[in-house]
């Protein structure tokens, strides 16, 4: 059975603390994939994961509308991807080169359910449900690269 770790959170507050708490296990090559549809939340993890990696200004943290991917600088560099607005999301995620971006960072998805044969291996699944007005419960698992898949 796949390891899975789940955390609640009631507040937008909270979601960006449990984010900071995430940061502390993510290194360069890292890969997080959200999962989960409209306003669950994503932009508020990934605002707190962006400030626990060391991002000053949180405030620079918006879901990229114009650009295919946001890059902060925090302790190392942060790339923020929404694919909500592409229209071939996994032909979109493979001419990225998200291998140069794992090579010296973190690579944080929004709506990663539109390109799931295309995400990175290994990487870091979170689900999010909504569970009341400010309840949200967050599903997280280790997707190991294809080698391991069937251990
Ligand atoms: N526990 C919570 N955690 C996060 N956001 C919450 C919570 N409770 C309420 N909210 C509200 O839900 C909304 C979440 O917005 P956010 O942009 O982070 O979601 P999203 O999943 O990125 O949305 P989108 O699908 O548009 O990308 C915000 O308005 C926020 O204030
Ligand atoms: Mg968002």
């Amino acid at each position: 059975m796949k390891d899975e770790e789940v955390f609640t959170t009631s507040s937008a507050a909270g979601t960006a603390k449990l984010g900071k708490h995430l940061a502390a296990r993510l290194r360069a090559g890292d890969c997080v994939a959200m999962t989960g549809g409209l306003g669950t939340g994503k932009t508020a993890l990934v605002r707190g994961i962006a400030v626990g990696l060391g991002l000053a200004d949180q405030r620079m943290v918006s879901s990229p509308t114009y650009v295919l991917v946001q890059e902060y600088q925090a302790a190392l560099p942060v790339y923020h991807l929404d694919l909500y607005r592409m229209t071939a999301p996994e032909a979109e995620l493979g001419e990225l080169a998200l291998e140069e971006m794992l090579a010296d960072g973190v690579v944080l998805i929004e709506w990663a359910e539109r390109a799931q044969a295309a995400l990175p291996r290994p990487r870091w699944e979170i689900d999010i449900a909504i569970t009341s007005q400010r309840g949200r419960r967050f599903t997280m698992r280790r997707v190991e690269d294809s080698a391991d898949a069937f251990s």
